[in-house]
């Protein structure tokens, strides 16, 4: 079952600890400003209130390991990586994404009310806003996910952040790929549980997961963007959930997760192998190979 909370009343219902104003402040500013691809590209903040969230749930369950899907700046990471520094000196949080951690990456902020932007990496933002007991538990992993999970050996976990790649099948995987590094009991957040195409959240949760299990969609985002202007007509939020793990992996069939993940394998290797091509040699992005190999059979 779907049940629909504002953040404000999820967080008093659950007694969710909230981190200090000025110090979250700070990392908004530093690392959650980005270009809003849809209407006026204006920067925006938008979506802030995850980290909140993030930060409170860390507290609320202390997992001893967290697995995070799609790092980008770290917005997200550092929020739970302060967190941890409190509850759980040992904890690790391990977080995936094909971008590099020396990675050179357009990065907007807010200084003196003011927006501005430079080149940096994710290295450098760190360095300049997390003391050195939020990082010492950071494992930062560089690459697509299925491929990096395939490749380390991880802890069992206790608490997964699902927030990569957004299409059906790619979120479905890492929720696969999270059922099997599960704990017995671990918890899952999902960001971007959004009706509009190409994102994949809502989907997998309506269909496949809140009909059998207890789902919360936490409605972060007061400001209601997205259907304010007109990008969707659904609710938008988080999505969270317990996970027995057994229980799970019987629910959906253990023999079918195998199956699905090898699947998705195959799959992100050849979208891996098309993006480094791309990058490579950047025109080839306009032509769809699917499209000539048909037309030339
Ligand atoms: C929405 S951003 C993550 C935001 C971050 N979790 C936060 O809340 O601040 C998604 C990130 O996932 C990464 N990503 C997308 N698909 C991926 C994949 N298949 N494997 C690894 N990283 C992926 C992108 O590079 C991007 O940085």
């Amino acid at each position: 079952m779907l049940r629909i909370f504002e953040l404000d009343e999820y967080i008093k219902k659950n007694q969710i600890e909230i981190p200090k104003n000025d110090e979250f402040e700070k990392l908004v500013n530093n690392l959650a400003y980005f270009q809003n691809a849809e209407g006026n590209n204006e920067i925006t903040n938008l979506n802030y209130e995850r980290g909140l969230l993030l930060y409170g749930l860390i507290k609320k369950y202390h997992p001893t390991n967290v697995l995070e899907f799609g790092t980008a700046k770290g917005f997200s990471t550092l929020c739970m990586a302060w967190a941890m520094s409190e509850v759980n000196d040992k904890g690790n949080i391990f977080t995936i994404d094909y971008i590099g951690y020396d990675q050179k990456i357009l990065h907007h902020y807010k200084k003196s009310d003011q927006i501005h932007k430079k080149i940096a990496t994710r290295e450098n933002l760190w360095q300049d806003v997390a003391p050195s007991s939020w990082l010492k538990n950071v494992k930062v992993l560089t690459g697509y996910g299925a491929n990096v999970v395939s490749k380390n050996k991880f802890p069992k976990i206790q608490f997964f952040y699902i927030d990569a790649a957004h299409f059906y099948e790619g979120v479905k995987n890492d929720f696969f790929l999270s059922l099997t590094l599960s704990d017995s009991k671990s918890y899952i957040l999902f960001d971007d549980y959004i009706e509009r195409p190409f994102y994949g959240v809502k989907k997998l949760i309506d269909n496949e997961i809140a009909c059998k299990f207890n789902v919360d969609l936490i409605k972060i985002d007061k400001s209601n963007y997205f259907m304010n202007n007109g990008i969707t007509k659904s609710q938008y939020g988080m999505c969270f959930l317990e996970v027995n793990k057994n229980e799970m992996i019987e629910t959906f069939g253990s023999e079918n997760v195998r199956s699905y993940l090898k699947k998705f394998q195959r799959y992100e290797k050849r979208l891996r192998y098309r993006n480094n091509l791309n990058r490579k040699i950047p025109f080839l992005k306009k032509i769809r190979f699917s499209k000539l190999l048909k037309s030339r059979s």
